[in-house]
């Protein structure tokens, strides 16, 4: 079955492109930028090509976009999400906070979701009606109801100094209320995190399809909520996402809608 062969493609490409990351943290890194705060490495670029190479060998006819600008076309309906490195300032840095990032849908809805995390050794894996899991041990979301009990994550734009729409004021305002907000520098392992039942909820403004992809299923296949900022469906053309384990959903919507 062709599920088969693009689970087998996708835990493979993480699995490598995180190996590759991993032996890249110990040398040094060549770091270019696209914006004041925009990074990429030689090593962002390395992981794209690993991936891209493995999809375009086994699945030919699959379209694939990825982060730092590989884009390949096909006609089968099935289309990757490729974040080669998602947390590279934190990369850049050596700080061992990053992940590989694959999302896979057909026809428009996700079907696949893997995030791989190389310095924890921890694979993540969801698919569409059949759970998510960390290292094949079935993932759930946390109970938490109360926003004082609520340890949240967050992520800031790379235009966070020249822009209004920065998520300073939520960050302010979630601060005020939950127990406790963090800003770990990959989106994609925090929706695996939120996932997981490590973090309660999650939300970020300015994010791109190949962030989210993964990780919003993982958290919807283990039993949480994804939507936009004001509680609409979320589709990955949205740049606004708000994930959380379900129970705390409503408040995290009333606390980003509130107006002073
Ligand atoms: C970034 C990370 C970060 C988020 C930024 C993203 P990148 O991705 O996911 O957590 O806050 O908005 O751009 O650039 O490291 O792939
Ligand atoms: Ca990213
Ligand atoms: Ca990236």
């Amino acid at each position: 079955m062709e599920i088969d062969t693009i689970r087998e493609v996708a835990l493979r490409a993480a699995k490598e492109a995180g190996a590759i990351l991993c032996q890249g943290l110990e040398h040094r890194r060549t770091i270019e930028f696209k914006g004041v705060k925009n990074l990429v490495t030689d090593m962002d670029r390395r992981s794209e090509k690993v991936i891209a190479d493995l999809v375009r060998y086994a699945l030919p006819h699959h379209s694939v976009v990825c982060e730092e600008g590989t884009r390949l076309e096909g006609d089968s309906g099935y289309r990757w999400f490729v974040d080669p490195l998602d947390g590279t300032t934190n990369y850049a840095h050596g700080y061992p906070c990053f992940s590989v990032s694959i999302g896979v849908e057909k026809d428009g809805a996700l079907i696949l979701g893997v995030v791989y995390d190389p310095n924890l050794e921890e694979l993540f894996m969801a698919e569409r009606g059949a759970g998510a899991f960390v290292n094949g041990k079935r993932l759930q979301v946390s109970a938490i109801c109360a926003m004082s009990d609520a340890l949240l994550a967050t992520g800031f734009p790379n235009d966070v100094a020249g822009t209004a729409q920065n998520n300073l004021d939520y960050f302010v305002r979630f601060m005020n209320r939950a127990q406790g907000v963090r800003r770990p520098g990959s989106a994609a392992l925090d929706l695996c995190y939120v996932a997981a039942g490590r973090f309660d909820g999650f939300w970020e403004l300015k994010l791109y399809p190949w962030d989210m992809a993964a990780g919003s299923l993982m958290v919807t296949e283990a039993g949480g909520r994804v939507t936009d900022l004001r509680g609409g469906p979320h589709n990955l053309s949205n740049p606004q996402i708000v994930a959380s384990n379900g129970p705390l959903h409503d408040e995290m919507l009333r606390v980003l809608a509130m107006e002073i």
